[in-house]
């Protein structure tokens, strides 16, 4: 989805670079920012993830800004960023934050630039935690009665990632 030319790419809610480290390693010519506020439950992953880049020998390419995503945006001037990337970060806000968090990231791409927000729950109909999430988005209890057997046999996944993307139009 890349152009193969040099750019600079940001990841919001980087964690401790789960994505970050192999996404890095597929695009080679981009830099990284790597933006995250580390907070709460998060508060100690900015050591692991500095130790991750260090280990992997990409200092000089992934860059990590510790703060809020969306006091970062704001400060950010003009559309100068080949990209916003994120993995597992949009269950962090909610649905109204969302919408203002999409317009900034088109926002701050340049055009022809990529905006990939990956979501993945990486989980088999089989399991507990599969169906408990099934029950989360409403799936009526009568078609659920009715299917099971047929999904669970099968062993069905769940996608395992939902990808929004696209390109922001020159
Ligand atoms: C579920 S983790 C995902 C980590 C990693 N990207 C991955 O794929 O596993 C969500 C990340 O979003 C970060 N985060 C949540 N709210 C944030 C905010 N308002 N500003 C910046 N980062 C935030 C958290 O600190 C955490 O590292």
């Amino acid at each position: 989805m890349l152009p193969k030319k040099a750019g600079v790419l940001v990841e919001v809610g980087s964690g401790e670079g789960q994505l970050t480290v192999p996404f890095a390693d597929l695009v080679p010519r981009y830099k990284i920012i790597a933006l995250d506020r580390f907070k709460g439950a998060y508060s100690g992953n900015e050591a692991g993830l500095l130790s991750t880049i260090a280990r992997n020998g990409l200092n000089a390419r992934i860059s990590v800004v510790v703060s809020d995503y969306n006091a970062w945006l704001t400060c950010q001037r003009g559309s100068k960023y080949d990209g916003v990337i994120s993995s597992e970060f949009l269950p962090e806000i909610t649905s109204k934050r969302m919408e203002h968090f999409f317009a900034q990231c088109h926002r701050v791409t340049k055009p022809g630039g990529l905006r990939q927000i990956r979501l993945k729950s990486g989980l088999v109909i089989r399991s507990k935690a599969a169906r408990q999430l099934l029950k989360d988005w409403d799936i009526r209890r009568s078609y659920w009665k009715l299917h099971s057997g047929t999904l669970e046999m099968d062993g069905l996944e769940i996608p395992d990632w939902i990808i929004v993307g696209g390109i922001k139009q020159p």
